[in-house]
């Protein structure tokens, strides 16, 4: 089953511990605690730590409560041999619960602690679905690798990333953690996660353990509303949402996430066919599935689980191997097993995953983090690690309107205006683990960081009114507004969809009062969504998507506005001209009726029919020609090539993506897939021929059975610089 390359003497290690354990040392493996807050407190212990990391409270606050709190880390369980990890952030608790597990409970197995580090630890970077628009694996596996190394040296084994889920719906707010619509594009990202996280030897202190999550399905939640009901082919669940998954496994992945939804009337959290037929049978993971926060017991409000006893047994049966916080194992699984009622056997195959993943992050050997890890992350800031994170910022940035205004002249007085300007802690987005906002640099910090003549007023946040005259005393002797929009940390994340993914509050009051100046007026944004921009795109003369970046958001900004970095960044999710449209992207199935201006086609009545900015769209401040599009056939692959020419004044950054359109099969099948992309820096004037290539296997779909076809047939070929605008050629293909 491993695939992890322990020893032999490890394999036997683990072997002898299986052999000695008890019904209830095995259990205890399988159950992961939160310390719990004993005392003086109204919510629990994972609610508080859901508030820090979507921002509801800040870490300096949540800082304030842990220091009052009295909490119980039940360390008699420990003892015992009952507790297997901890869902914790506290390295001098982590050695001293670690002491007790090694040194005090009979066999002396380890806690695996397990953290939500989600973009950073102490150095935030930008949130998911920004970093995803740089579409560079050498970013997202370096922010990952910084992340692991600072959570590491805080006694932190294990991160729950990366969140792999598809995300279609703008409305949902989890679409923030994730890396867009694409299964292509988000196999890229999910590698380069593992690969970050985990290192070549995730044991060697400075790695930590990957989970690739939520398994499955979860980002097609209905409505877009959190953690509701999905529904969906099986055909589309192995075609367009398991692929990113399925290429984390194949990395060496070390744990997956079983999500909160249920997938085909089955919650995934006991659903065998994903957890054990598509997962461990087919895609041979060798590492442990754990449960969503208190997801076991959930199943009982699914209403497929008669009592927590019930849904214990279910669970343990569909192949969930580790409990996170629901109590269900710790409360019932031992006395099932010695009933008979669950297989000892299920017990055994869960342990020996969990000690694998223990065995394979070295911590037999090295149980503890040594005090000297522990400081070197704990007070000052890592130079290399902000430059790596302003790197990936930058690139985040995508560039999604410019009349020519930008980029803006150092000489020019700007205007600045939005009280997300000026606010730190709003660019740290959701789920910010170890992150300040008092260590961010915002965009008013980072204009003037450059040097550049800044007025600045706040005039109306996401909800207050907008207050004209702040405004007007700002712009009096400016030459330009830059106004920053957007959404604060609590819009997106977990628990934080909207129905109505317009800019919230008065702030579009603030962008029409801009324009009635007169001057011209540049929108930066910045939120953890697509949002509906159809307005601000008919009237803003420059709008600059920032989400949020992380510490260095404001000097990224900078960056570009100034032109001192020319942006590059291509959207990995579709921007839906209203609302309405959600859920929206470009690789949906074929109708029968395509969207056009006749009546009877698939439209609406009032709402356009293309979303208003297209998956892979992003501007630059250089202009680049596609030509000649070349098909080259051999036996195994399709070499396409294309001919760039930067046509502007500037040397930019161009990512070249090539698309797929199977055009007749034996089930419906998207009207353009990703395939390739390449990216290619030209200088003014430059032309290159660049050839991108499609792998003849990688050609195919999968049936509802699971079955992976390769059918012969016409084949339309696209490349471009997004995913509406085209080259375009057909071959006929015969598979052999
Ligand atoms: C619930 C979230 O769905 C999941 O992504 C997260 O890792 C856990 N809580 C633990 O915080």
């Amino acid at each position: 089953m491993s695939k992890f390359n322990l020893s032999k003497t490890q394999e036997e290690t683990i072997n002898k511990l299986l052999a000695q354990m008890t019904i209830e040392e095995k259990v205890g493996q399988m159950h992961q605690l939160s310390p719990s807050i004993v005392g003086g407190f109204d919510v629990s212990f994972e609610e508080l730590i859901e508030m820090v990391t979507d921002g509801r409270i800040s870490n300096e606050e949540f800082g304030k409560i842990m220091a009052s709190a009295e909490r119980d880390f039940h360390e008699d369980d420990i003892r015992a041999g009952k507790v297997g990890s901890y869902l914790l952030n506290d390295p001098k608790k982590a050695n001293e619960l670690q002491r007790i597990a090694v040194e005090e409970s009979r066999l002396g197995i380890p806690l695996i602690y397990g953290f939500d580090v989600i973009h950073g630890f102490r150095t935030t970077f930008p949130i998911p679905l920004a970093e995803a628009c740089t579409w560079n694996e050498k970013v997202f596996e370096a922010s990952a690798e910084i992340a692991a190394r600072e959570a590491s040296a805080h006694g932190i084994h294990w991160t729950f990333a990366p969140m792999l889920d598809i995300a279609r719906d703008a409305r949902w707010g989890r679409i923030s953690e994730s890396a867009g619509e694409d299964p292509y594009l988000g196999s890229v990202y999910a590698r380069a996660k593992v690969r970050g996280f985990q290192g070549a030897d995730p044991s060697d202190r400075e790695h930590i353990a990957a989970t690739l999550k939520h398994f499955a399905a979860y980002g097609a939640v209905e409505s877009g509303q959190d953690y509701n009901t999905v529904s969906m082919a099986n055909s589309m669940l192995h075609n367009g949402y398991l692929p990113p998954f399925q290429a984390a496994v194949e990395e060496g992945a070390l744990t997956v996430m079983a999500a909160f939804n249920d997938y085909n009337g089955i919650p995934c959290t006991v659903n065998s066919y994903l957890l054990r037929k598509v997962l461990k049978d087919t895609y041979g993971f060798g590492g442990f599935v754990v449960s969503d926060a208190n997801a076991i017991r959930e199943c009982v409000s699914h209403g497929i689980a008669e009592d927590l006893a019930d849904a214990s047994r279910k669970a343990a049966d569909a192949g969930m191997d580790m409990d996170m916080g629901s109590g269900a194992y710790h409360g019932h699984l031992a006395q099932q097993a010695a009933d008979g009622e669950v297989s000892e056997e299920v017990l055994d195959e869960a342990v020996r995953r969990i000690l694998t993943v223990k065995m394979a992050l070295g911590l037999f050997e090295h149980p503890y983090v040594e005090e000297e890890r522990m400081a070197k992350y704990d007070g000052a800031l890592d130079a290399i690690h902000l430059g790596t994170a302003f790197d990936a910022a930058k690139r985040s940035i995508v560039l999604l309107k410019n009349d020519g205004i930008l980029p803006l002249k150092k000489t020019q007085t700007v205007a600045l205006a939005g009280a997300l300007a000026d606010d730190g802690e709003n660019c740290l987005g959701a789920w910010n683990a170890d992150g300040r906002g008092s260590d961010c640099i915002t965009v008013k910090a980072g204009l003037e960081r450059a040097g550049v003549s800044v007025t600045y007023a706040a005039c109306c946040d996401t909800e207050s009114e907008f207050r004209p005259a702040e405004l007007a005393e700002a712009a009096k002797n400016a030459d330009v507004i830059v106004a920053v929009v957007g959404e604060t940390n609590a819009m997106s994340g977990e628990a934080a969809s909207r129905a109505d993914i317009t800019l919230p509050g008065h702030q579009r009051e603030l962008l029409k009062a801009a324009l009635a100046t007169g001057k011209p007026v540049v929108a930066v944004l910045m939120n953890g969504r697509p949002l509906a921009l159809q307005w601000e795109q008919e009237h803003i003369p420059a709008i600059v998507e920032s989400w949020q970046l992380g510490i260095t958001h404001g000097d990224a900004v900078a960056a570009v506005l100034l032109g001192d970095y020319n942006p590059s960044g291509k959207l990995c999710a579709t921007f839906p001209a209203v609302t309405g449209q959600c859920p929206r992207c470009y690789n949906h199935p074929n109708t029968g009726r395509p969207g056009s201006k006749s009546k009877f086609t698939s439209r609406y009545l009032d709402a356009p029919l293309e979303p208003l900015y297209p998956f892979g769209y992003g501007l630059s401040y250089s202009e680049f020609l596609y030509s000649d599009l070349i098909i080259y056939e051999n036996a195994d692959v399709f070499q396409v090539s294309v001919t760039i020419t930067n046509t502007g004044s500037l040397t930019g950054e161009e990512t070249a993506q090539l698309y797929l359109r199977d055009v007749t099969a034996s089930i419906v099948r998207p009207v353009k897939e990703l395939k390739a992309f390449r990216k290619v820096t030209l200088a003014p004037g430059e032309a290159q021929k660049i050839t991108l290539i499609v792998k003849k296997c990688d050609m195919g779909f999968y049936n509802d059975d699971m079955e992976y076809c390769l059918e012969d047939g016409r084949f339309i070929f696209y490349v471009g610089g997004n995913s509406r605008d085209c080259l375009q050629a057909e071959r006929y293909v015969h598979f052999l």
